[in-house]
């Protein structure tokens, strides 16, 4: 354990972390991270003055501390800064609440319940898509989120979103700008500071609190059993047990299952239109796969725009203990370790020609184990998995097989590495009806 315990992760001196991290880390992390691994490969280590940091993206030790010494872990300082808006719901919450809730919830995402659910994330896409007006220009990001919205509303909460789609989307803007600063040193200080920005995110958090409370008592007072989440946590919250959950907890997971169950699909969403509106081999391949009705290429589709585009672009985990990782590297007490799918995805040993969008390199192949982590791994891996694919293919399948959205900007879009990997502005693209327009494709 001596010889282990000498075993350090390369990285860069404190005060580079310092100077190029203060005074709000989390606004320029995704290049400083990108940048370490550029130097010091997959897996590497800084310090702040307040913090030790491990960045781990090779396949076996992230296994390692997401699947096989995940109980020395806990969730990092992001998640738990995000309980300022989802309280201790599934994603926020540690055990043994998490496993509980976990539980009680999980039926809802049961394989037949998804299959259950396709009909109506189906209904939701064709109207969406048959409202689309040849000619008009839209933007894609603030259309997916609140298409998005109103399929996980409906199907896992019964509830119909329609009129709050737009305060929902105001108040993420308010959250996702605020989150860099909450997690900067003296965050929690700033929050207690009546400026603009704190004004901004705590009436985002009552917008969204009063929308989620609204929700959870129509349903109450309608009352049965529509097999959908909602009804799972309101009969487990009505359970003749001391521990069923109480009212803050059955709103904590509302509020994950409603925000956690739209952001994610519709950035997804978003830069797999946004791709697919610059890959015209990619289009017109993909036209030809929803029009016979073949789902294999509208999944390598979806699986490569994650690829380069993971919606969780981070994982954040700290450990509880001392943990000797599978190499001999040895992390403190209270460090924080960060798996970057980001990272990951685009590693070159793993993808040839990481940066092209290929949907073609998923033939023949399937992801490695822990190379491809969207959905992460472990016991907190995404309960929502199965959904998103099912809700990706057949959005994309009615978008693409009605209309073309086509990009006239020829500037790339940017990331914006916040909660989750947004667009860096609005993603404007132009809708052209399939039937009506037979533009040469090779001429875009
Ligand atoms: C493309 C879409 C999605 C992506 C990329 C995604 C990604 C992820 C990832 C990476 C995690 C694990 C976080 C961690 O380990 O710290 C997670 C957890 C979670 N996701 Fe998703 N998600 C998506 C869609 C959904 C949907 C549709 C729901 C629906 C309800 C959902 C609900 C959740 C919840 C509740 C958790 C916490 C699970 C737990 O800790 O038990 N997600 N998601």
């Amino acid at each position: 354990m001596a010889e282990i315990a000498r075993t350090r992760l390369p990285g860069p001196g404190r005060w580079e972390a310092f100077r190029r991290l203060f005074p709000v880390p989390f606004r320029h992390f995704a290049d400083f991270i990108t940048d370490l691994s550029a130097r010091y490969g997959p897996v590497f280590g800084f310090d702040l003055p307040w913090r030790h940091f491990a960045c781990i993206n090779e396949p076996a030790l992230i296994k390692d501390v997401l699947v096989t010494q995940q109980h020395a872990f806990q969730k990092s300082l992001g998640a738990h800064t995000l309980r300022l808006i989802l309280g201790e719901g599934l994603l926020t919450s540690e055990e043994p609440l998490h496993r509980k809730m976990r539980r009680i919830v999980q039926p809802a995402f049961h394989r037949a319940r998804i299959d259950g659910y396709a009909r109506s994330i189906r209904d939701f896409a064709d109207r969406f898509a048959q409202g689309l007006v040849d000619g008009a220009t839209i933007d894609v990001h603030a259309a997916m989120s609140e298409l998005t919205l109103r399929i996980a509303s409906h199907t896992l909460l019964g509830s119909d979103t329609g009129d709050v789609a737009e305060a929902v989307s105001h108040a993420l803007h308010a959250l996702m700008h605020e989150y860099p600063y909450i997690l900067a040193p003296f965050g929690a200080l700033r929050q207690k500071l009546p400026l603009p920005a704190t004004r901004r995110l705590s009436d985002a958090i009552a917008t969204l609190d009063a929308i989620v409370l609204a929700l959870i008592e129509r349903r109450r007072r309608e009352g049965g059993d529509r097999g959908d989440a909602l009804s799972m946590l309101l009969e487990a919250s009505q359970a003749e047990r001391d521990d069923r959950p109480d009212d803050v907890q059955l709103r904590d997971e509302v509020m994950t299952l409603f925000l956690a169950g739209h952001e994610t699909t519709a950035n997804a969403l978003s830069w797999a239109f946004y791709l697919i509106a610059r890959h015209p081999d990619v289009e017109e391949r993909l036209h030809r796969a929803v029009d016979v009705g073949d789902r294999t290429y509208v999944n390598w589709v979806v699986r490569e725009v994650m690829r380069l585009y993971p919606p969780a672009w981070i994982i954040g985990r700290e450990t509880l203990r001392t943990v000797v990782l599978a190499n001999g590297v040895v992390l403190a007490p209270q460090t924080t370790v960060f798996v970057a799918p980001l990272l990951l995805h685009r590693d070159p040993r793993e993808y040839a020609d990481p940066e092209a969008f290929a949907p073609e390199r998923w033939r023949d192949r399937e992801p490695t184990p822990f190379a491809y982590l969207p959905f992460g791994a472990g016991a907190r891996r995404c309960i929502g998995e199965e959904f998103a694919w099912l809700e990706a293919a057949l959005v994309l399948e009615a978008i693409a097989g009605r209309v073309r959205l086509v990009r006239d900007d020829p500037r790339p879009v940017g990331i914006k590495t916040l909660v989750t990997l947004r667009p860096d502005g609005p993603v404007t693209l132009r809708v052209v009806a399939r039937t009506s327009a037979r533009e040469p494709l090779a001429t875009r």
